[in-house]
């Protein structure tokens, strides 16, 4: 059936658009903090102490690509409840809200620097979707502690230590049948181990696989409890 995506509403694209072209600018920013980043690896310093060094204003966003298998995702599932850890500047958030906007449903965002919320209010709703969004600033542990379920669809892409913690703490919300993405598995193979070995485990709660983005995309189907 023929319809108009919402994806492809002007305000989404034009916001996406200049909000890709900014992050961009990540990799000089990036390239500078490296030699730190890289020194505190090799002295063995763990995943928080070394997500401290990253720029405070860079993006990490999702690829296009993987911003429109969001979309899709939510939309194809007919997710509602949608919740997301790490909204950044909220690039991944336009494009899972944009698929709330099809399915009567909404998200749930987190971010805790509050100069990325900021902004990312600002780019929801100048794309017209901060109607389907509720951006929580604060430490993603907290400022989801008092979510009510079902949820459709878990997003994950905020520290990686967290993946596993922010998990079992949405567990008991998660809808059987729900889908749990997560970015990043082949990026940070050594720190999502623990991530990747609970959503992996046969006969567990999920049946899994890794759709094969560049950085790797976790893609779990929760079979409940
Ligand atoms: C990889 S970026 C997210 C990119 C975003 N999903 C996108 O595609 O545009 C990770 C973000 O998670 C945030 N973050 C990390 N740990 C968090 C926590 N405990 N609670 C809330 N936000 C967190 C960071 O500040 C950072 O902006």
């Amino acid at each position: 059936m023929a319809g108009k995506h919402v994806l492809d509403d002007a305000a989404v694209q034009t916001v996406l658009e200049r909000e890709h072209a900014n992050a961009k600018d990540d990799s000089a920013k990036l390239a500078e903090a490296r030699p730190k980043i890289d020194a505190a690896k090799a002295e063995g310093a763990g995943f928080g102490e070394i997500s401290d060094l990253y720029p405070k204003d860079t993006y990490l966003a999702v690829e296009p690509d993987m911003g429109r298998f969001l979309y899709l995702s939510v939309c194809m599932t007919g997710a509602k409840r949608i919740v997301e850890f790490g909204s950044s500047y909220g690039i991944s958030t336009l494009y899972l809200a944009a698929g709330a906007r099809e399915t009567g449903g909404h998200v749930v965002g987190s971010e805790m620097q509050p100069a990325k919320v900021a902004r990312a209010r600002d780019n929801l709703e100048e794309a017209g979707l901060l109607a389907h969004v509720d951006l929580r600033q604060g430490d993603a542990l907290e400022t989801l502690s008092d979510l009510e379920g079902p949820i459709d669809l878990l997003f994950l892409d905020g520290w990686k230590d967290l993946y596993l913690p922010v998990l079992r703490m949405m567990e008991p919300q998660l809808r059987p049948g729900a889908l749990v993405l997560a970015d990043n598995i082949f990026t940070f193979p050594d720190d999502l181990k623990d991530y990747v070995d609970a959503v992996s485990a046969p006969g567990g709660s999920y049946r899994s696989m890794v759709v094969p983005f560049e950085s790797g995309l976790g893609y779990s189907h929760y079979l409940g409890s």
